[in-house]
């Protein structure tokens, strides 16, 4: 099945940097693609570029492989079916929540009052249809300004950072809410993030961005679980990194040897390990587990600081061999006190090692 949308080779340049550096995805109808990285790498510029209100330097985009803008064409921003939810979004304050949602709709006008209240009523604002944007609450306009988007049914949703106005326990809720109802109208969508929750809750396919690049493309489990790099790694989560000169194919480290195939001999290899993926075991008469392939050889450390978080607790290690800090996050339950000497071992199945 050929892709809803199709962007490639998309550069983007204000003055001498290249702000979008040679872009290329592809989101299929009914998938959600998420744009993720750090502030400031290019997602909003590569997402008014789709939606036609920038122009890019170079780069093509195609939509059901009809070209909208490239070299000599640039398909006017109304003309694209794209709809567009910001933050920021702004809804009619002088119409009513389903007048809002009726608003672009080109039908006869009986169809468009019931394609505007089905949608409501999808989102749980049956009771609200006659009421004014100031009479809601923000998850409320929020929706109302999601099913507003959808309701022309565009072949591309354009979201960027949409549910960042809304606080921690309303977010969940009203993200569940929105996936459900792009996944039943079968729209594209590019979804602009900077948060690694939402893009792992949200996305089928996750495009890591790094200085206007994507670094990695792949499902949310892959992305996390196999990162191309350290960065990648730690842009999910706190991350311990254990160093080591690879010889003759192994590495040394506290935690035993480790294979390191294709560094050669002196180089620096990082071993890279997230804080839930080490293990605690207690000290019996200076002594931890016994070594196991698995797991690995255990490495001593005494608790410099634990923190109750709830979920889970963080607890700091400074670790016997080499004064080195490592971080484990255990199930909340476990709070041990500083100065307490534990034993650590390394999942193996969950390290990831790096060149240095
Ligand atoms: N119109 C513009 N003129 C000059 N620089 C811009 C313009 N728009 C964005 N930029 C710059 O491009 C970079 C990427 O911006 P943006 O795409 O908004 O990043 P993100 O959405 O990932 O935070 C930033 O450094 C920003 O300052
Ligand atoms: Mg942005």
């Amino acid at each position: 099945m050929s892709p809803r949308l199709d962007l490639r080779n998309i550069v983007k340049r204000f003055g001498a940097s290249s702000v979008v550096d040679d872009i290329s995805l592809t989101v299929a109808a009914g998938q959600i693609t998420c744009l993720l990285g750090p502030s400031g790498c290019g997602k909003s510029t590569t997402l008014r570029i789709v939606a036609g209100v920038e122009r890019q330097d170079a780069g093509e985009i195609y939509l059901d492989n009809r070209l909208v803008c490239g070299p000599g064409t640039h398909v006017p921003p109304e003309q694209r079916s794209i709809g567009l939810m910001f933050q920021d979004f702004a809804l009619f304050p002088h119409l009513t929540a389903a007048q809002n949602v009726a608003f672009g709709l080109t039908g006869a006008k009986a169809e468009n009052r019931a394609r505007a209240h089905d949608l409501l009523e999808r989102v749980g604002l049956s009771a609200f249809a006659e009421k004014y944007p100031h009479e809601l609450s923000g998850g409320e306009q929020q929706r109302v300004a999601l099913v507003r988007a959808i309701a022309p049914k565009p072949k591309v949703m354009l979201m960027d950072e949409p549910f960042s106005g809304l606080d921690n326990r309303l977010r969940d809720g009203i993200r569940d809410e929105t996936l459900s109802v792009l996944k039943e109208e079968g729209t594209a969508v590019l979804l602009v993030t900077h948060e690694p929750d939402e893009a792992m809750r949200m996305a089928d396919e996750i495009a890591l961005m790094r200085d206007g690049k994507i670094v990695q493309r792949g499902n949310p489990y892959n992305i996390y679980n196999a990162p191309v790099d350290k960065a990648a790694a730690a842009f999910f989560s706190d991350i311990n990194v254990i160093r080591g000169q690879s010889n003759g194919a192994l590495t040394d480290t506290p935690f035993g040897q480790f294979l390191t195939p294709g560094h050669s001999d002196g180089a620096t290899v990082e071993i890279v390990i997230r804080p839930q993926h080490l293990r605690i075991d207690f000290d019996r008469q200076g002594r931890g587990p016994n070594p196991t392939p698995s797991e690995g050889v255990p490495a001593r450390g005494v608790v410099e600081r634990a923190r109750f978080m709830g979920r889970e607790s963080l607890v700091e290690f400074r670790m016997d061999q080499d004064g080195s800090i490592l971080t484990a996050t255990v199930p909340a339950v476990f709070l041990p006190k500083p100065g307490t000497a534990l034993w650590l071992t390394m999942r193996r199945d969950r390290c990831l090692v790096f060149p240095g």
